[in-house]
């Protein structure tokens, strides 16, 4: 099976020369496709910060290439070889620290200054140093495609059933928006829309920033998948009426024991399915899954601007005063999980030790997939 394009402008691309990162500007969406090229850290960070780029896997590639792009600057400028090390590791501190929970952005990070600490000396060393950091970047962004296309092919074995039309459930954004690729949560529905069957997608709204509604929708529509946008309030009503056949979902870190961090409202997404018996899939490459966390309860989740809540897109959608609570992700026990899908297979409970394995297989294998 072919590796699909997105049927949009890519998420993130280098500039000519790779000295800026061109990103596809996600908090326009779906009302303007535009463009935006971020050249210094200030820029790359508050990309991040603002979610223009999101997504766990875009969010690392996103850092890395802007590393690269910094490094590639400074080389022209001239810059001697330890003072561009020094602006490279100064700017992967800072974008480290953008956003804590995707564990993707420290994971591509750590890549960086290895490669930089890698890299041949040969002369001139400046340049060497660049040249080395933008194609560690590259190296993200093309194995992450390779992953998602992979994860797809995993997850359509369990969705194999007999050909009929499947009707899938998906919340927030893990589609080729947040990817160098076709997704993870939506991969299997990319191929499987490609190898013709019949799907429908439900795509929950997701409060506070809609990225179900504003960009699942958007991407999927534009891929010529039939998708159903609902608000977060009526997946039971949903599955109480309709058939729904698996629910997919991506996750921005999955601990050692299988607990996943994903988008505030998947943990009650998954309690529904439980109750209703919908099989709940995770899908994600194995840079989400971060062993060094034990569990959920230690995943630091983030906490967005009360204001996202309170001023919805510009407009007062609570008292100016109320308190607002407003964590962006939450945790959704291992228990609740059918199967969590990486670019290394289909894992099922216990899944400490697949995890395990598939994480230490990923480290071995380098940038060899198998
Ligand atoms: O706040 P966001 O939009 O970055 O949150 C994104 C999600 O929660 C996604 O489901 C997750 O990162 C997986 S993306 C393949």
């Amino acid at each position: 099976m072919t590796i699909q394009r997105p049927a949009h402008p890519a998420t993130i691309r280098f500039t000519d020369g790779a000295d800026g990162v061109v990103i596809l500007d996600q908090t326009l969406l779906p009302e303007r496709v535009e463009e935006r090229t971020l050249s210094t850290v200030e820029q790359v960070e508050e990309a991040i910060r603002s979610l223009r780029v999101r997504g766990a896997p875009l969010i690392g590639i996103t850092a890395a290439m802007g590393v690269a792009a910094i490094a590639t600057q400074e080389a022209a400028l001239g810059t001697p070889a330890d003072a561009l090390a020094a602006v490279v590791r100064a700017a992967c501190d800072r974008l480290a620290r953008a956003r804590p929970t995707a564990v993707n952005l420290t994971w591509a990070l750590d890549r960086m200054r290895a490669a930089l600490d890698g890299a041949p000396a040969a002369a001139p060393p400046a340049i060497s140093l660049a040249t080395a950091l933008v194609t560690e970047a590259t190296a993200i962004l093309t194995e992450d495609r390779e992953m998602c296309r992979r994860m797809g092919e995993h997850a359509l074995g369990l969705l194999a059933g007999d050909g009929e039309a499947l009707t899938l459930l998906t919340h927030c954004n893990a589609g080729s928006l947040a990817t160098g690729g076709i997704g993870t949560a939506l991969a299997p529905i990319y191929l499987a829309h490609e190898a013709g069957r019949a799907i429908r997608v439900f795509a929950d709204e997701t409060r506070p920033l809609l990225q179900g509604s504003r960009l699942t929708a958007w991407e999927l529509q534009r891929a010529g998948i039939d998708v159903t946008v609902i608000s977060d309030g009526m997946p039971g009503a949903l599955m109480a009426r309709e058939r729904v056949d698996a629910v997919l979902v991506g996750a921005d870190r999955i601990a050692a024991n299988g607990d996943v961090a994903n988008k505030i409202g998947t943990y009650g997404l998954a309690v529904l399915a439980r109750h209703h018996g919908v099989p709940f899939y995770v899908l994600a490459p194995t840079s989400t899954v971060d062993l060094a966390t034990p569990t959920g309860s230690d995943i630091e989740i983030e906490h967005r601007d009360p204001d996202e809540i309170r001023r919805g897109f510009g407009r007062l959608t609570a008292p100016d005063s109320a308190a607002v609570w407003s964590p962006a992700f939450d945790v959704t026990p291992a228990d609740l999980i059918a199967a969590i899908v990486t670019e290394r297979g289909v894992h099922l409970a216990p899944f400490a030790r697949s995890l395990g394995e598939a994480v230490a297989a990923a480290e071995r294998d380098g940038k060899r997939l198998s």
